[in-house]
């Protein structure tokens, strides 16, 4: 495998036969930093959000992108993310924290979740967030109560279930009828919230959300769920007087994870989800609302890049080779729970022909695989290890599992390199714990 687009932009072989990232070293990064190491590259996620920005206020100036916090987030990304002009999608308390801490300006935040407890709506309403995205009648209770009690007349939109299937993982599938999230069109669930939002005197109805699932290879699945939305916001508009000022189509955008595995440009999913907003608001008579779009790993997928040290090997002959790593699941449990696949290459030195390899970590679970029948210059222990398109759901799924500490992460630009989250300690593992009631 070559460097391609699954690498950052700026990843380049160099004549000493090192992977470079923004101009540094891979090696000297590992000299500086340790492993296992994220590498963020600066121009790839600028250039990320750029495009996003670009490719839908160029067809739809009414545009707001946000980004999904959940794909990762702490408070230097927050403030790059600021600077491109994005918003913020956040589904916890601590996602709000982060970012107001950030000094992100909370009106253009955007709270999901199927089941946002009273302290965080209070948290939220306090903060004066944006929008809230209400995904059931239990919040929505909640929010015309406490939103009353504050004096408030607060927006939101609310998330609809389309029943469209978006062909990803089960786990990551939320659109269809079978899923935990939003009002279901098919079975007037949706209705009943669209009169109950209306008619609740501290709430203010500003649009309609969906959320297929993730990642969505296909552009199709948003048009049909927008065709849905159109028809039943016109629907409304009939019944109860709606007005569709805002609308949502989520997130889901897909990245090149491995060599056979393409994904369609950002300008694909814009052409797509646009023309669907204009011909349906067409369809349905009604002025074309703003849209809010919310990538996450389509901004950090790409733009990260894991480095691990190889350990241990284990032959078995006929079987099978295990070249151990010093991270894994605890870093990135995706392969573990989705099967997700990754390309691996040895950032230290350019190698032979080669084998086939397996890369495992280095945790205490034999489903601890990162990548599963790779082919590699022959690894020797002390060589490193580069897994690509490591930006998003990596650190921010990643748990300490063995007691193991969560990788910092150095922002790389113009052959400079800047520590954003350092690597944890034994300190912080014990942090939290009460010894004597003390
Ligand atoms: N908007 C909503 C309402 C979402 O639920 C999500 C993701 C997004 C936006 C952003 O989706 P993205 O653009 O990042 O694909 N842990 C899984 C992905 C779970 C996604 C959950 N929701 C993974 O590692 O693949």
């Amino acid at each position: 495998m070559m460097i391609s687009h699954i690498f950052p932009e700026t990843a380049r072989v160099r004549d000493n036969g090192h992977l470079f990232l923004g101009g540094c070293d891979a090696v000297d990064l590992v000299d500086r930093f340790g492993t296992p190491l994220y590498v963020f590259d600066e121009a790839t996620l600028r250039s990320q959000c750029a495009q996003f920005v670009g490719e839908f206020t160029l067809r739809h100036a009414d545009t707001q992108v946000v980004y999904a916090c959940k794909a990762f987030i702490n408070r230097p990304l927050a403030q790059i993310l600021h600077e491109e002009g994005l918003g913020l999608d956040v589904v916890s308390g601590g996602e709000l924290a982060i970012a107001r801490a950030a000094a992100f300006p909370v009106e253009k935040v955007y709270f999901h979740g199927n089941n946002k407890t009273p302290e965080e709506l209070r948290f939220a309403l306090d903060a004066g967030i944006g929008r809230f995205v209400v995904d059931n009648f239990l919040e929505l209770e909640r929010l015309e109560a406490l939103a009353g009690e504050a004096g408030k007349k607060q927006d939101i939109l609310l998330r609809l279930s389309p029943g469209v299937d978006p062909h990803t993982h089960q786990h990551t599938t939320t659109g269809i009828i079978d899923s935990k999230f939003g009002f279901t069109i098919a079975t007037g669930q949706a209705e009943t919230a669209v009169a109950r939002a209306m008619s609740a005197s501290h709430l203010n109805l500003v649009g309609l959300h969906v959320h297929l699932g993730s990642p969505i290879f296909e552009t199709e699945p948003y048009q049909l769920a927008m065709r849905m939305t159109f028809q039943f916001a016109a629907q409304m508009r009939e019944k109860l007087g709606l007005r569709m000022a805002e609308f949502s189509p989520g997130g889901g955008f897909a990245i090149q994870y491995t060599g056979d595995s393409p994904a369609p440009p950002v300008g694909a999913y814009a052409e797509a989800i646009v023309s669907a907003l204009h011909e349906g608001s067409r369809a349905a008579g009604m002025p074309a609302p703003r849209l809010i779009v919310e990538p996450g790993r389509s901004i950090v997928g790409r733009a990260g890049v894991a480095l691990y040290t190889v350990g241990a090997t284990k032959e078995i002959p006929g079987v099978r080779k295990y070249v151990s790593v010093d991270g894994g699941m605890a870093d990135n449990i995706r392969p573990a729970i989705y099967g997700s696949r990754y390309e691996a290459v040895l950032a230290n030195r350019t190698g032979g022909v080669g084998e086939l390899v397996t890369i495992a970590g280095k945790f205490c679970e034999s489903g601890d695989v990162l990548v599963r029948d790779v082919q590699l210059p022959e690894l020797r222990t002390g060589d490193i290890l580069a897994i690509p398109a490591a930006g998003a759901y990596c650190l921010s799924m990643a748990s300490n599992y063995n007691a193991s500490l969560k990788p910092p992460i150095v922002l790389v630009k113009d052959g400079n390199a800047r520590l954003i989250r350092r690597r944890e300690t034994y300190e912080d593992l014990m942090r939290c714990d009460v010894i004597d009631g003390r």
